[in-house]
């Protein structure tokens, strides 16, 4: 078993932790202005980290899932705000248009969003239909060669900014789960209105936005696998997507712990450093062990995805503990500093409300642990690697 990097991904990891480092400039305003990072992103598009695994044929950068793993920790050390536009951009729009739009769709919508020149955003939530996702009120009526749409989506992830949307919708209430579709739908149409942008404990500068559609005519065309296909399609987009935010967890995570250990090393209390205090001693030791642990949980569900192998226990694993060890990691990296961790500018707090958002989003912790146990019941443990 080998549990090193390989060159490229060395490389990778090396050019998005010295692009994260340029990132952190401003983050904290734009967390208190609720600033979306403009220049990031575009920037993530000139790196290629907007079609991080979107085929060359479409401008994309045709890496591995473990490669966006690289890149999403390193973005969340310093900033998971950006990190969760990338995330919800590549997992949860582009992934999935790649995956099963047509070749008409693939051209019209692949280049400009594998280059960033176009955001993407997932529209499956609803203000009734978070968690229970198959409650949906949006509808989507069929009328021959269109459809047309109608609802609400809630706490959307590239809200505002998004072009295109991947919009999960029912088009025929009787056959429950099997009645629902997903649609590609441009921002331009007539009849969608962006909601109020939500003022959010944390990931404050990405834009997060109920969007409202309003009698859309969407193009049969634009509907993404066969019909019936949608809950599915939400699901395996999901197994996916989780696997960016365990990264974005493991990034949160591990930029805070390495913070705390270089504060618990410059700091004096008592005639010494406080690293060596042993309350704060184990902490640190405590806090490394859990992130080395949630680290073997991402990097394998990144690996089982890219060896074609069936991820979606391993994700939800890799997500729900990375999420934990983000949340308490979080909360020990601020203790470490004291008076200090509670202040802006030594960064932990915002770290800290940061990692909240991983628990909840791409299904709460307690939805992980339905998946998880609906793997266990059916005997598909996949603990192998
Ligand atoms: N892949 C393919 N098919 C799947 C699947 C998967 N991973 N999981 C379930 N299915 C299929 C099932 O096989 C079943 O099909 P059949 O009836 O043909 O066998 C069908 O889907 C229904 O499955 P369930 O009966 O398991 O459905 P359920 O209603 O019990 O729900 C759930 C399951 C796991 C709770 C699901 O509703 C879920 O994941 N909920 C959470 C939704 C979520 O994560 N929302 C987050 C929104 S996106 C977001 O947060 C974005 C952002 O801003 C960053």
């Amino acid at each position: 078993m080998d549990f090193s990097l390989s060159e490229e991904h060395k490389l990778i990891q090396e050019a998005a932790r010295n692009f994260a480092q340029k990132a952190k400039e401003g983050v904290i305003e734009r967390d208190t202005k609720m600033e979306y990072p403009t220049k990031t992103v575009s920037e993530m598009g000139e790196l290629g980290f907007m079609g991080i695994m979107t085929s060359p044929n479409y401008g994309g950068s045709g890496l591995d899932t473990l490669s966006y793993v690289l890149v999403m920790e390193e973005l969340s050390k310093v900033d998971a705000s950006a990190a969760v536009i990338m995330s919800a951009h590549n997992s949860l729009a582009v992934w999935g248009i790649e995956k099963y739009g047509s070749d008409e769709i693939k051209d019209r919508y692949l280049t400009p969003l594998a280059s960033g020149t176009a955001i993407g955003c997932f529209c499956l939530s609803e203000p009734e239909a978070g968690s229970d996702a198959t409650s949906q009120q949006t509808t989507a009526v069929d009328k021959g060669d269109h459809y047309i749409l109608n609802g609400v989506k809630n706490w959307i992830t590239n809200g505002e900014k998004a072009d295109y949307h991947v919009v999960i919708a029912q088009t025929d209430r009787d056959k429950g789960h099997r009645g629902i579709n997903a649609f590609v739908v441009e921002k331009s149409w007539e009849g969608i209105q962006i909601g109020v942008k939500e003022d959010k404990l944390g990931i404050r500068s990405s834009d997060t936005h109920s969007i409202i559609y309003t009698d859309v005519k969407v193009p049969k065309t634009n509907r993404l696998g066969p019909d019936g296909f949608g809950f599915k399609f939400a699901m395996e987009t999901l197994e996916g997507g989780r696997i960016g935010i365990a990264a974005q967890a493991l990034g949160i995570a591990t930029g805070a712990y390495e913070l705390a250990a270089g504060y618990a090393n410059l700091r004096k209390a008592f005639g010494k450093p406080i690293i060596e205090h042993q309350g704060i001693a184990f902490k640190l030791a405590e806090m490394a062990m859990e992130i080395e642990s949630a680290r073997m949980l991402v990097y394998r569900a990144a690996y089982l995805k890219d060896q074609g192998l069936p991820y979606g226990y391993a994700s939800a694993m890799a997500k729900l503990k990375a999420s934990e060890v983000a949340m308490s990691v979080t909360v020990e990296a601020v203790q470490v500093h004291g008076g200090n961790g509670y202040v802006k500018e030594y960064h932990v707090e915002r770290l800290m409300r940061d990692a909240k958002i991983t628990q909840i989003y791409e299904g709460t912790s307690e939805i992980q642990k339905i998946v998880l146990s609906r793997h266990i019941a059916k005997g598909n443990l996949q603990l192998h690697l």
